[in-house]
């Protein structure tokens, strides 16, 4: 299975900041290519201008998020038709910011993770515990309810990742052990048998919070691992080059 690298750009960076990050990815991507499948997701403004940028290139872009319906009256929101549209491939849903920021729950994240399928995006959908699940040994249980609550049963498992994002190490620098990470993907992918069937080893499992140049190799070199999800870091070309070279 290719390892998936996906940078989640968040609300960072106004037009010129993209088109610079944008043009230094295209750039390397010509010089040389990671053996990995390389994703980025700007904010939905600078999807269009990112896309033109890297067409061509081996560098794929996709959404933060989406709606659940394909068009109609949702002020502020953007469906998973219009990120297609503009040549995206994949969409962060159920991420813990907006699981935090806009109260979505497992429900919500499942319908739209439905709805993503059926736009012909694949969707990366973020389960993770709070430092409080994890100190009182809640960890596995609160991502098992995540899990199950929000992938629809039956996905088809070639348009599925999972990235598990422990929530207090997300933007803080502290990286969960590769001891942990190995428990918890294990257990995701034990999971994964029972809601998408056939084909569930080949979902893959991402991990992200706190990747960094300095930590990526030992973390992609862990079981279950298939990839990164990676924030700040992949706001700079340089680091998040560096990390997808790290893939085994
Ligand atoms: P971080 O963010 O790499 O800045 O910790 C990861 C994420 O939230 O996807």
């Amino acid at each position: 299975m290719k390892p998936l690298i996906a940078g989640n750009w968040k609300m960072n960076g106004l037009s010129d900041d993209a088109k610079s990050l944008a043009e230094d990815l295209k750039a390397r991507s010509a010089a040389d290519l990671p053996a990995c499948e390389l994703l980025v997701c700007p904010p939905y403004l600078h999807i269009a201008q990112v896309a033109g940028i890297l067409q061509g290139t081996e560098v794929r872009v996709g959404g933060q998020d989406c709606h659940t319906a394909g068009s109609g009256a949702h002020t502020g929101d953007v469906s998973g038709d219009m990120l297609r549209d503009l040549g995206c491939g994949y969409v962060i849903l159920g991420h813990s910011e907006r699981r935090a920021d806009h109260g979505e729950n497992d429900a919500l994240v499942r319908a739209k993770a439905e709805a993503a399928q059926a736009a012909g995006l694949v969707p990366i959908v973020c389960v993770g515990e709070t430092a409080d699940q994890r100190a009182s040994g809640e960890a596995l249980a609160v991502i098992a309810r995540q899990l199950k609550g929000s992938v629809p049963v039956g996905m088809d498992a070639e348009r599925l990742v999972i990235a598990y994002e422990p929530v207090w190490a997300i933007g803080t620098g502290q990286t969960a052990t590769p001891d942990d990470v190995v428990e918890v993907h294990r257990e995701i992918r034990k999971l994964l048998v029972g809601l998408v069937g056939e084909g569930s080893d080949r979902v893959r499992i991402l991990y992200g919070g706190s990747v960094k140049p300095a930590n990526a190799a030992e973390l992609l070199a862990q079981a279950n691992v298939d990839g990164a999800l990676v924030g700040g870091a992949s706001l700079k070309a340089e680091d998040f080059w560096a990390i997808a070279a790290s893939c085994p």
